[in-house]
């Protein structure tokens, strides 16, 4: 029996009848959050671009809990074509999407460009996760009490995304920037989606959440990081609770963001923090979907339509 007020995976609920898609499901942060909500009963969907170490994760998780639920789906959030396949092959196939945890994510690559065209961080991080969310926005509304977790950093703190040159055609690129930029766009786009499902009155809530600093793939782009890193880091099964808090704590309110209560949110347990005031900035936010609609030419309004049909 659990002793401690701290939030941990025993505090979970049943996640039995309900339908989950992990974006970035092969490693880290999104590795655990999938085993964890399959080890409570969800059908779990690794949403992974790299099939042979989405199948390798599913044997782990398998390796633990043999009656997972789980299915392995290819979803590359660098390509708009391979999200929209992949949304449409989901709403082919299930009736329902109870959560979807918008978790992939790439650090301080050198300057790469998407398929699209897009700086990749900002791409894969933001842009990729808008398309794939306004995708399934349909599914979402039409599943009672649905919520979409999306993963900042830390590192939230040091966006400014320049809105007229987001794909740094315009400036030299600075990687560190252009990370911190992808993040803060990811609560941008947090606390937009929840105004907008409030407005509405739609089912669903939007939810953020941070992980503090972990050892994961994550630092591959960054020999300081790796090391720095090492420092100070918790372990990643620590890193993943906020994420899982956020998911399925039946209090959880929509426009909420979780991250550990240690020393500068780098280690600790789940609790509810603050993003910077920057972040909350709700113009900044509008003009940010609207250019994020522009690129990806995902139009939410559509798609929530599409499911009032
Ligand atoms: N670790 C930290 O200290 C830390 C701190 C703050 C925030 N975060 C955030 O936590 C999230 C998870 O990161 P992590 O630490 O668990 O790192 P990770 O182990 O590198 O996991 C990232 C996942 O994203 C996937 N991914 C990368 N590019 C993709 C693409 N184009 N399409 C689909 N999937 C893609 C990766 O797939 P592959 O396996 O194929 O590469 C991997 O499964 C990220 O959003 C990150 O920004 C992490």
């Amino acid at each position: 029996m659990k002793q401690t007020g701290k939030w941990t995976t025993q505090d979970m609920p049943s996640q039995a009848g309900r339908t989950v898609i992990v974006t970035g499901a092969s490693s880290g942060i999104g590795f655990v959050a999938a085993r964890e909500l399959a080890g409570k009963g969800a059908h779990v969907v690794l949403a992974v671009r790299n099939t042979e170490k989405g199948e390798n994760a599913m044997q782990r998780i398998r390796g633990e809990y043999p009656d997972a639920r789980l299915e392995m789906r290819e979803l590359d959030l660098a390509d708009l074509a391979s999200i929209e396949r992949f949304a449409s092959e989901f709403r082919g196939t299930h009736e329902r999407l109870d959560l979807l945890i918008n978790n992939a994510g790439v650090m301080v690559p050198p300057y790469t460009r998407t398929a699209d065209g897009f700086e990749l961080q900002m791409g894969v991080n933001h842009l990729g996760h808008f398309a794939l969310t306004g995708h399934l926005l349909d599914l979402l509304r039409s599943t009672a009490e649905s919520r979409v977790v999306t993963v900042s950093s830390g590192a939230h703190k040091m966006g400014r995304p320049d809105l007229e040159d987001l794909h740094w055609e315009r400036r030299s690129y600075r990687k560190w920037q252009a990370y911190g930029d992808s993040k803060i766009a990811n609560l941008h786009f947090t606390f937009e989606l929840q105004r907008r499902l409030a407005e509405e009155g739609a089912p669903t809530i939007a939810v953020a959440a941070h992980p503090g600093v972990a050892m994961t793939e994550l630092q591959r782009h960054s020999s300081f990081l790796e090391w720095s890193s090492r420092l100070i880091a918790h372990d990643v099964e620590q890193a993943a609770l906020p994420t899982l808090r956020a998911a399925t704590e039946s209090s959880v309110r929509g426009g909420e963001y979780f991250g550990p209560d240690g020393f500068l949110e780098m280690s600790g347990s789940p609790v509810r923090v603050q993003p910077i005031q920057r972040a909350q900035d709700e113009e900044v936010a509008r003009r940010l979907w609207e250019r994020s609609t522009e690129l990806t030419d995902v139009h939410y309004e559509r798609h929530a339509a599409r499911s009032a049909a």
